[in-house]
């Protein structure tokens, strides 16, 4: 009971920490990083197909992640749509975390195994890093803004036409006086519902 303890208290600790309250100058040891990708390594996946694949931003890597982004908003926006504080964001946001990962999903070549499994065994594998993450008091946050399905997005990243990008994991320590964020849920029962046959096998 006490190892099912941490595990509860750690899911519903782990949040989503914004860019904008990280500090960019406050480096995130390496052993902790490795950590963080060996425990995304352990996700279920369907045939072991594991199919998640991280690409790392840090330093400058970063500012051309901000440029890469900023470009493909302003080339996939309608014009009625584009939005300048939209734009900003996408060029300042690599910036304010000191480490920026591609969630990318790399399709396996086992066609019984279908594309969706491949997304949800990616999310596991970012479910495993962001509690991990939040267990070592490090903010993160998964960010998908829908530029990440071009094509565009797929050459910067050289990934291929079946594989794709599902989302920028930011990581970063707090900045001084900035607190770990609260959120809530609906009530679970709400969610749940029991099917039970009555009088059915005994
Ligand atoms: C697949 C996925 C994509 C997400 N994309 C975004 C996003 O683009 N922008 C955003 O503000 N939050 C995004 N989030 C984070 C949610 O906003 C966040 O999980 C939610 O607000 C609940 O907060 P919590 O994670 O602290 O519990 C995403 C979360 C998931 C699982």
């Amino acid at each position: 009971m006490p190892e099912i303890l941490s595990v509860s208290k750690i899911i519903r600790n782990r949040r989503t920490v914004k860019p904008a309250v990280m500090d960019p100058h406050l480096e995130v040891p390496r052993e902790l990083i490795d950590e963080l990708f060996e425990n995304a390594n352990w996700a279920p996946t369907h045939g072991f197909t594991e199919p998640w694949r991280f690409k790392v931003f840090a330093g400058d890597a970063r500012r051309e992640l901000a440029l890469k982004l900023q470009e493909l908003y302003t080339g996939h926006t309608a014009e009625g749509e584009f939005r300048e504080d939209k734009l900003k964001k996408l060029g300042r946001n690599p910036l304010l975390a000191p480490l920026v990962i591609a969630i990318c999903m790399r399709r396996g070549d086992n066609p019984k195994i279908p594309v969706t499994e491949e997304v949800e065994a990616v999310a596991c594998a970012v479910q495993n890093m962001h509690l991990t993450a939040s267990a070592a008091g490090l903010g993160a946050f998964w960010s998908s803004p829908p530029i990440l399905d071009t094509g565009g997005m797929r050459d910067f990243l050289g990934l291929r036409e079946m594989d794709c990008c599902l989302g920028l994991f930011y990581l970063g320590w707090l900045k001084e006086g900035e607190n770990w964020p609260v959120s809530s849920r609906q009530p679970v029962e709400e969610k749940v519902e029991w099917i039970v046959a009555d009088g059915a096998g005994d």
